[in-house]
């Protein structure tokens, strides 16, 4: 039988939502894990500490993030990220990078997910052979936006229809991905259903003990109509994940 090829995986975001999956599942499959985050010395919009921290990596895998909804601020950090990550991997011989976008956003103008839009393009033209998923909205997504959007005893949650993932099957799928060569675009990868993202916020806050309530607001225009319109959720052709939204739910303890 032939061994399992072990590799130096860089994981830009390793200490995010699904970075965290991400650096799990590497370990669990036996590579060498080096993090990258301000939170461990590097910074991907700088650049700062890169250089060292990329030295001898086979692959990255960038599950960085910023929080924003708004437009110039998104583009700015993707394409600032995405430039000094890649310019960064070239200088090191790196021969593969992973990225992680988000199902539907084609020709998104605005927005956290126009900086997506920017990621994506310089991915596909830079200098460094590539792979890039698109995955749905994470289970954790509900929680997320708890975090952020809480306004007094209110959640304002876009009227949007969802299908999401574990964002542990994310990180798995990523993990394969950076162990293989590089392929592009591959299939998008959702979760086991469809739901309206209010739903699973309500039912997320239940679950978790809390007493605010989620205000499922339209958003205007086009964009908030085709988000409606299940602009989100994945075709046919999606890879599809088995944890249940209400599988993940059970795997939280109070107040997360
Ligand atoms: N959340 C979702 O539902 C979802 C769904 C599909 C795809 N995605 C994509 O998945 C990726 C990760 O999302 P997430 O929700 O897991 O993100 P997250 O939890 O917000 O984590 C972001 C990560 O990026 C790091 N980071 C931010 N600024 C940085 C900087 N200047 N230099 C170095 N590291 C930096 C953060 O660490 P430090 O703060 O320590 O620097 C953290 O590790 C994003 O590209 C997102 O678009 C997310």
């Amino acid at each position: 039988m032939t061994p399992p090829q072990q590799l130096t995986l860089a994981v830009a975001g390793a200490t995010g939502v699904v970075g965290q999956h991400v650096v799990t599942h590497a370990r669990a499959a036996g590579h060498t894990v080096v993090p990258v985050s301000r939170g461990t010395g590097q910074d991907v919009v700088t650049g700062a500490g890169l250089a060292a921290a990329l030295d001898g990596a086979d692959a990255v895998i960038d599950v960085t993030s910023v929080v924003t909804t708004r437009t110039r601020e998104s583009v700015d950090f993707f394409t600032r990220a995405t430039e000094q990550l890649l310019a960064a991997e070239r200088a090191a011989g790196i021969g593969h990078h992973v990225a992680l976008s988000i199902v539907g956003i084609d020709g998104e103008p605005s927005g956290y997910y126009a900086g997506k839009v920017a990621q994506e393009r310089l991915v596909a033209a830079g200098p460094v052979p590539w792979t890039l998923l698109r995955a749905t909205q994470f289970h954790e997504f509900a929680a997320q936006l708890v975090r952020r959007a809480a306004v007094g005893p209110f959640v304002v949650v876009p009227a949007v229809r969802v299908a999401t993932v574990a964002a542990d099957e994310v990180a798995d799928a990523l993990v394969q991905l950076a162990t293989g060569g590089p392929r592009g675009r591959v299939a998008d990868l959702g979760g086991p259903a469809e739901a309206e993202l209010a739903d699973l916020v309500r039912r997320y806050l239940a679950a978790t003990g809390q007493r605010r309530r989620a205000l499922r607001v339209p958003l205007p225009g086009a964009a908030g109509r085709r988000m409606r319109d299940g602009r989100l959720v994945p075709g046919p052709d999606a890879d599809r994940g088995r944890v249940t939204f209400d599988e993940w739910l059970g795997g939280l303890g109070p107040a997360r």
